[in-house]
């Protein structure tokens, strides 16, 4: 399976940081936010991976992830030339996606824990998985309405009066048909190819299926000043706690056999003398 990251998006709620760089380029603790969403396409096994950011952001993300041979994967890029919305992603990168399936996560959503991507990875047949999350605050976010089998019987997107407290993270499997039925799509009201329009059309046929994602996992998006101080606190607390490192890409790479040890050990002496180096090295020694 193929993979698909987001990190277009004005960014404005982020404001006067939105000015230094793009939200997903931003420190989530000890590295930059798009970190986390790459290493969580890397951990199921994904290896061919496209990134879609702004004109003016593209070439920060190419200096800072490069072609991705580093860590044993592929990275591509296409820009998104105006904030047009997520459903918009999977024109641009039509060509990417040929006749794949695929996932698709946004640049500032972070999980940790098991989410089962993996699985979908190794069996994904046809139609489009997405998962449901339990908030407080559901109105933020697309919200999926689940029956006591985990049909889907709803899904809106930021709606008044939601139906249900789940919502939905921004990580998607999409297969191939997905590319033709955002090709329907007509903008909302804010203007933009809604990713819950896209879904609805696999609901409408009976293809959308939804997993659940248990008390062990956490998710975080990370767009707001305060979501990203949490999502910060988050990660060093974990790594604080627990002695390793949330996301670190040489690490995943290594366990995950895209790269040799000899490979992993090139990478890491290039790296500057820093905590981050420091870390690599006794991660893949021990
Ligand atoms: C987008 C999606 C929404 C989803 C959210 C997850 O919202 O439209 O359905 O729940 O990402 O982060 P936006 O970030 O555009 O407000």
């Amino acid at each position: 399976m193929r993979g698909m990251m987001l990190a277009g998006g004005a960014g404005t709620r982020l404001f006067p940081l939105s000015q230094v760089s793009s939200k997903q380029l931003q420190a989530v603790y000890d590295k930059p936010m798009i970190y986390y969403p790459l290493a969580t396409l890397m951990t199921a096994g994904i290896r061919e991976i496209h990134l879609i950011s702004s004109p003016a952001d593209l070439p920060i993300f190419e200096r800072v992830l490069g072609d991705g041979q580093q860590w044993g994967i592929s990275l591509s890029y296409s820009v998104q030339p105006n904030p047009g919305g997520i459903a918009e992603a999977v024109l641009i990168g039509e060509e990417f996606v040929g006749d794949q399936p695929f996932s698709l996560i946004l640049g500032d959503n972070i999980f940790h824990g098991p989410i089962g991507l993996d699985i979908e990875v190794a069996g994904f047949v046809s139609g489009a998985v997405i998962w449901g999350y339990p908030v407080e605050d559901p109105q933020r976010y697309g919200v999926v309405e689940i029956d006591s089998s985990g049909s889907v019987l709803s899904i809106e997107e930021k709606p008044n009066n939601p139906r249900s407290d789940l919502a939905v993270p921004g990580l998607y499997v999409y297969d191939d048909t997905a590319v033709s039925r955002a090709k329907e799509l007509a903008p909302s009201d804010r203007g933009e190819l809604e990713i819950t329009d896209l879904n609805m059309s696999f609901l409408v046929d009976g293809e959308l299926r939804a997993a659940s994602l248990g008390r062990d996992t956490t998710w975080l998006d990370s767009g707001t000043h305060e979501s990203l101080l949490e999502s910060s606190n988050f990660v060093a607390s974990v790594e604080k706690e627990n002695g390793y490192k949330v996301a670190c890409l040489e690490e995943v790479a290594f366990k995950m056999g895209f790269v040799s040890d000899k490979e992993v050990a090139r990478t890491i002496d290039s790296m500057p003398l820093s905590p981050y180096r420091t870390y690599c090295e006794r991660a893949i020694g021990g």
